[in-house]
């Protein structure tokens, strides 16, 4: 499974958020954008389950393919949600759900899947997220690294090809932070593309399998990790430094 982006041009308005990108990322791939505050990483995140739609360029994802020359149908955006997940930084579950009901209302009503199938799958992935006995409560009586383990829980029910996160850690303590790497790994060996946005360069030296580099909406430098620790632009190493 590939992801690809060829030649996107983004804009808010007049004002272009993206120029020109280009990127590929591979089954497994655990891809981190970093860059300082206004680069565009949210944006290009936001494009690649088409929270955003870019002036031109193509995008594929899990074999489906978008020109945007011509404006994406609604049909092949659904499909394209389908398939991508995404895990915010306030974690957005809903409060008046259970954890239980966080997890099987999108499959239910999104995917058309029996409740009692959801049930199975929601079980499933509470264990494997330790989370088992939070299933009845409401995501207030949660710590926030407990939440944000509802949250990808709840982005793994709809079994995503890739997984999209917008600074998962920002909120949390170390010891949490470490939950989620290891959650993350786990994940990149069942085949599934994660890109993850963050601020916190230690995270992504732990984590990347390939890196992306942006400053005002151009990605200056990507690669894999050994871009870590061989930069090859002065503004990456730079960036790196801080
Ligand atoms: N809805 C919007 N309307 C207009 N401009 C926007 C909008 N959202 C973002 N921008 C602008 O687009 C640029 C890229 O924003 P983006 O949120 O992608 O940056 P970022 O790299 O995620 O920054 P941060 O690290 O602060 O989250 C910024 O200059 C921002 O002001
Ligand atoms: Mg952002």
């Amino acid at each position: 499974m590939q992801l690809t982006l060829r030649e996107i041009n983004f804009f808010y308005g007049t004002y272009q958020a993206l120029f020109n990108i280009n990127l590929t990322c591979l089954s497994g791939d655990i891809v981190v954008l970093l860059g300082p505050s206004g680069a565009g990483k949210s944006s290009l995140l936001r494009i690649l389950n088409l929270l955003e739609i870019p002036s031109n360029g193509q995008l594929n994802i899990a074999g489906n393919h978008f020109d945007f020359s011509n404006v994406p149908k609604i049909n092949a955006i659904i499909s394209l949600r389908k398939q991508v997940g995404m895990v915010f930084q306030q974690y957005n579950l809903w409060p008046h759900l259970t954890v239980r009901q966080n997890l099987i209302e999108a499959p239910c009503r999104v995917q058309g899947v029996v409740r009692a199938i959801a049930n199975i799958r929601a079980d499933k992935l509470l264990n494997r997220l330790k989370l088992k006995n939070f299933a009845d409560r409401f995501p207030l009586h949660l710590s926030g690294g407990e939440q944000q383990r509802v949250a990808i829980a709840r982005a793994l029910m709809m079994e995503p090809k890739v997984l999209l996160f917008d600074e998962p850690t920002a909120a949390l303590d170390p010891e949490i932070t470490a939950q989620i790497i290891s959650i993350i790994r786990e994940l990149s060996q069942t085949g599934i593309i994660q890109v993850i946005v963050t601020h916190e360069i230690e995270l992504a030296r732990k984590i990347a399998s390939y890196v992306v580099y942006m400053e005002s909406g151009k990605i200056i430098e990507q690669g894999d990790a050994s871009h870590f620790t061989c930069p090859q632009t002065i503004n990456f190493a730079n960036y790196l430094s801080h």
